[in-house]
């Protein structure tokens, strides 16, 4: 099963990807997370992502498809894969299916979590991570059971610098202008599933497991 998730900044992706991975045994490839990670540790292009990052804007695209690509192209997905945060963009989008099919694989589905723009400022201005694995926590709906220490590695629990209200704003905008486009583009191709993504967590993934086992058959 190969995968997209797609949505708003705080549409719940992070969230769901973590629940589908347990269950689906389907790996989690989010750009945001490897970018994160890099920016952290400091590496070389980890630097260079840092500005646009800050700012809400997205990394050059050249850079997030090498990225991709050689990510793909490194591990073995014996069942496939989803992607969390990739596409954004028509550019990403079309060099991912030239990938894709130079690797004669097909993109099953694109999830696309729905959920309006007040309920994400909410959920973003809320929103906690673990700075090792990024499994996404909030301090309105999800506290991790030990105060500030991650559930799943132990790791710490710490506020995203982009969760900030002003870059949140940019954020917001950079979807519109970049990323909603890629649903037209995936819906011509028949592969969009919407996802009502208001409900509480397990709603929402009640839904995509539906979707999914169905997929699976
Ligand atoms: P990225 O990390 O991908 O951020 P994003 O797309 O803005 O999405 P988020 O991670 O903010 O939201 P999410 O949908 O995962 O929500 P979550 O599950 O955490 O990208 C960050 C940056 O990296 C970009 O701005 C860009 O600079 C760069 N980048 C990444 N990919 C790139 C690319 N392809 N090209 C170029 N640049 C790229 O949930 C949010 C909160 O809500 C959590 O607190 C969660 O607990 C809570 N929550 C979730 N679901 C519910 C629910 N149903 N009810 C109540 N609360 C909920
Ligand atoms: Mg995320």
């Amino acid at each position: 099963m190969h995968i997209v998730l797609l949505g708003l900044p705080g549409a719940g992706k992070g969230t769901q990807a973590k629940m589908i991975e347990q269950e689906f045994d389907l790996p989690q490839i989010s750009t945001g997370d490897i970018i994160r990670l890099a920016l952290k540790e400091q590496t070389e292009w980890g630097k260079k992502a840092e500005d646009f990052v800050k700012a809400g804007k997205l990394v050059p695209d050249e850079v997030v498809i090498g990225l991709i690509e050689e990510r793909l192209s490194a591990d073995r997905h014996p069942k496939g894969f989803m992607l969390d945060g990739f596409p954004r963009t028509l550019v990403q989008a079309e060099a991912l299916d030239r990938f894709l099919l130079s690797l004669g694989i097909r993109l099953d589905m694109v999830l696309y979590f729905d959920v309006d723009r007040e309920e994400v400022v909410k959920r973003l201005s809320s929103r906690r991570i673990c700075e090792r694995c990024q499994t996404p926590y909030n301090v309105m709906s999800k506290l991790p059971k030990k105060d500030d220490i991650c559930d799943l590695c132990g790791g710490r629990v710490i506020q995203r610098s982009d969760d900030r209200p002003e870059v949140v704003l940019q954020r917001l905008e950079t979807y519109d202008h970049q990323t909603k486009p890629l649903i037209d583009y995936y819906s011509l191709k028949n592969i969009v599933k919407v996802i009502p993504s208001r409900g509480d967590i397990q709603d929402v993934y009640r839904e995509v497991q539906a979707v999914l086992r169905l997929l699976e058959k």
